[in-house]
């Protein structure tokens, strides 16, 4: 059983995986929290509480057995603003008085069987052949009548507890919630922890950062109206001294796109606390008597082993449960992008010109980027109206579909739903369609503005558009874009006091439309994207099963950007392209080689015109498509280890293995070459007493070897040499 209530001490317990987590209900009706980390035998821990008698600590009303309890100083499952615990809180509702004084105690239980959906929001799901129990616990604000349901599901064999709640307000009176974290962790911090999150800009997405916590509120958050590209709504507290292979960490990955929070709240009496969801910033929603707020989804993983072992818990985790559809486990064409060979300066005999050369490669798949729509003759106007530009398309989309798919490969398409252009019909027809405020100025960054998708009738003409396209054409994939964040996020149809809801609507009526699509066209691949990688979350991978991982395609730069990305995202889920060297956006030249080898370790494409390569170059454009089917299963589904940090080395190092350990993958990368190296790479995950098979040089090792010796790379060298090892069993 992956969860009990042990009645007499009204502790409950969860096991999942290799973890256990505890809470109790105290006399006085709080819920504490009282233990998450590895396994552990006992169920009884109340003993870890220590009761302090500080000042300034407000003491909870009905203490009992004269033990100071606070809820200022004790570790609480789901705390509350205003009644006592003046710690970051979880939950706080303004009620009928107008005071966002709050005070949760506990009312009832249930265990399920499996895992209930979450409502309007997207989650990870149970396959047929997937165990696991939820947990809910109600808890009551008797002030205002209202109720907070928490919901804990328990994977029995990985190390996963996902978190969320839901509001019902069983009161007379419409409250206004203003807080309604997913989760809450409370440590009793007599350890030291660090934090490690991923922070970033455009190009430069999910840069690893690691720092020990420092007393007060560490904020790692986005009020964008999307997950953005600063920070991602993944954070980790781990032992100060853990490592790729030890130590206790604590992943928490929010299934969200659009504002959230993560803080962390280290307070003197070696208390640390973290909570993440929906950013109380900006953010109020209005419950009326009798309705419900759901919270999204929070991912917790716990590994008693390291960074390394988190990761591939949440790699699984995604591939199997979270990735849907039947991109999930077919395989993904692999794909060339006109982007970056044309912008938007293209025709039908341009793009077809580009397909041939990269169909004669062994290229799968033509996406034809920005620009297919009338008055979009660069950044400026057309978005919006999406109809085919027929000085570019000559004989329409369909057209061009005919030919593409006349040269054996499949067609794909750029769209931004999201947003309008002023020069459009649509504009002119719904100019209260976008988002604005009253009178204020319309922000018009990138020349566009965004669609108030909270609006049913914008989801329905969205759609409308989208399948208009689609049924019309043979289309196989859309690059779902999103390039600009949410300025003057008002709503032309909400009422005053629920303004601030726009943000989380406006998630919530984007999700409904992609929902639509998937079931719609379930064959459709979806690209996520958003200006490169400004939209990459869990969330979005329900609906795409890959996400552009950054618009900046330097190898040297996608080594750092691709390894902070794997913290918690699997590699098929990163797409990642070969593009042209120098690169467009650093101006930095590298191999061919390289850029392949980089772009191996994610879900792989082409980004520039192939025809203008030499042959030498065209030679390894023919390699490296084999390699991407001969690597596909081991890269998309296999475990992934993190050897060497781009972040802390001048080169760099990472291997998949497979699932039944018979082959693995390395990929070596000198960022920076040294006088005289010495390269010895580790490699990690293999079974030691298998012998494996260099493919490359037919040299035999066993992995033992391969793990402890390493493999001497020291014949690659110069800046940005890299190579590639593939190892297979020796049968
Ligand atoms: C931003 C994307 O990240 C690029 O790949 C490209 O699709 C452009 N938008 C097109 O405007």
């Amino acid at each position: 059983m992956a969860i009990r209530f042990i009645e007499d001490k009204k502790i409950f317990r969860l096991d999942a995986g290799n973890s256990t987590y505890v809470m109790q209900v105290r006399e006085n009706g709080y819920l504490q929290h009282l233990y998450y980390g590895a396994s552990v035998r006992d169920d009884d821990l109340e003993y870890i509480i220590t009761y302090l008698m500080c000042p300034f600590h407000p003491k909870a009303y009905d203490s009992w057995n004269n033990k100071a309890f606070s809820t200022d100083i004790q570790p609480m499952e789901y705390p509350v603003n205003g009644t006592g615990d003046f710690r970051t809180s979880a939950f706080s509702v303004n009620s009928v008085c107008g005071s966002n004084a709050t005070e949760l105690k506990y009312d009832s239980y249930r265990i399920i069987d499996g895992k209930p959906a979450l409502e309007g929001l997207p989650a990870t799901y149970l396959n047929e052949d997937d165990k696991a129990q939820t947990l809910e616990i109600t808890m009551v604000d008797q002030f205002s009548g209202v109720k907070v349901k928490l919901y804990y599901t328990a994977f029995e064999s990985l190390n996963v507890i996902t978190r969320h709640c839901v509001v019902e307000n069983c009161g007379n009176e419409s409250v206004f919630i203003n807080r309604v974290m997913s989760m809450c962790l409370d440590f009793n911090r007599v350890e030291d922890y660090d934090i490690i999150h991923l922070w970033g800009k455009w190009a430069k997405e999910r840069q690893l950062e690691r720092v020990r916590a420092p007393h007060g509120i560490t904020n790692i958050s986005s009020k964008r109206g999307s997950s953005s590209h600063y920070h991602n709504p993944f954070i980790a507290l781990c032992d100060h001294e853990a490592t790729e292979d030890s130590g206790n960490v604590y992943g928490v990955n929010l299934v969200y796109s659009g504002n959230f929070a993560a803080e962390v709240e280290v307070q003197a009496e070696e208390s640390m606390r973290l909570i993440m969801g929906i950013n109380p910033v900006d953010f109020s929603w209005k419950l009326e008597a009798g309705e419900s707020f759901t919270s999204p989804e929070a991912v917790m993983v716990y590994s008693a082993n390291g960074i390394g072992e988190m990761s591939r818990t949440f790699h699984k985790l995604y591939n199997r449960n979270l990735c849907r559809g039947y991109w999930k486990d077919n395989k993904r064409p692999i794909l060339i992008n006109n982007w970056e060979a044309t912008y938007f300066d293209f025709d039908d005999d341009k793009l077809e010109k580009i397909a041939k050369g990269a169909s004669e490669l062994g290229i799968e798949m033509l996406v034809m980027d920005d620009g297919w729509f009338t008055n979009r003759l660069g950044e400026f106007g057309g978005l919006g109206d999406w109809e085919v530009d027929t000085t570019k398309l000559k004989e329409g989309l369909s057209g061009l579909c005919k030919r593409i798919n006349a040269l054996g490969m499949k067609f794909g398409i750029w769209f931004e739903p999201e947003m309008v252009a002023s020069n459009t019909k649509l504009y002119a027809e719904h100019p209260d369609w976008v988002l604005h405020v009253g009178d204020r100025t319309r922000n018009l960054d990138r020349n566009q503005m965004v669609l108030d998708l909270s609006r049913k009738e914008v989801q329905d003409y969205l759609f409308g558009r989208i399948s208009d396209i689609l049924d019309h054409a043979n289309i196989s994939y859309i690059k779902w874009d999103f390039n600009r964040n949410l300025t003057e996020a008002g709503s032309a149809i909400l009422p005053r006091d629920r303004q601030l809801e726009v943000f989380h609507r406006y998630v919530l009526g984007l999700y409904a439309l992609l929902e639509r699509l998937h079931n719609a066209y379930p064959m459709l691949l979806l690209e996520g994207c958003s200006g490169g990688g400004g939209r990459f979350d869990p969330a979005m991978l329900y609906y795409s099963p890959q996400i552009w991982t950054s618009d900046n395609t330097d190898a040297l730069d996608r080594c750092k950007i691709q390894y902070g990305s794997s913290l918690c995202y699997p590699a098929s889920m990163t797409s990642a392209h070969v593009s042209a060297s120098p690169c467009h956006q650093t101006h930095r030249a590298s191999s061919f080689e390289t850029r392949g080898n980089v772009a191996m370790a994610g879900s792989f494409g082409y980004e520039l015109d192939l025809n203008l390569l030499c042959d030498e170059e065209k030679a390894l454009v023919k390699k490296q498509v084999q390699q991407y089917h001969d690597f596909y299963n081991c890269i998309h589904y296999g475990d992934y280890y993190r050897l060497v940090s781009p972040f802390d080395n001048e080169y760099c190092a990472w291997n998949f293995v497979s699932e039944n350990k018979d082959e693995a993958i390395l990929i070596f990368v000198v960022m920076r070459d040294r006088i005289f190296p010495r390269y010895f790479v580790k490699l990690k995950g293999l079974d030691p007493a298998k012998k494996y098979r260099d493919v490359n040089s037919g040299k035999e090792y066993y992995g033992d070897t391969l793990m402890n010796c390493g493999l001497n790379l020291t014949k690659v060298y110069g800046d940005l040499g890299s190579v590639i090892v593939h190892l297979k069993e020796v049968k």
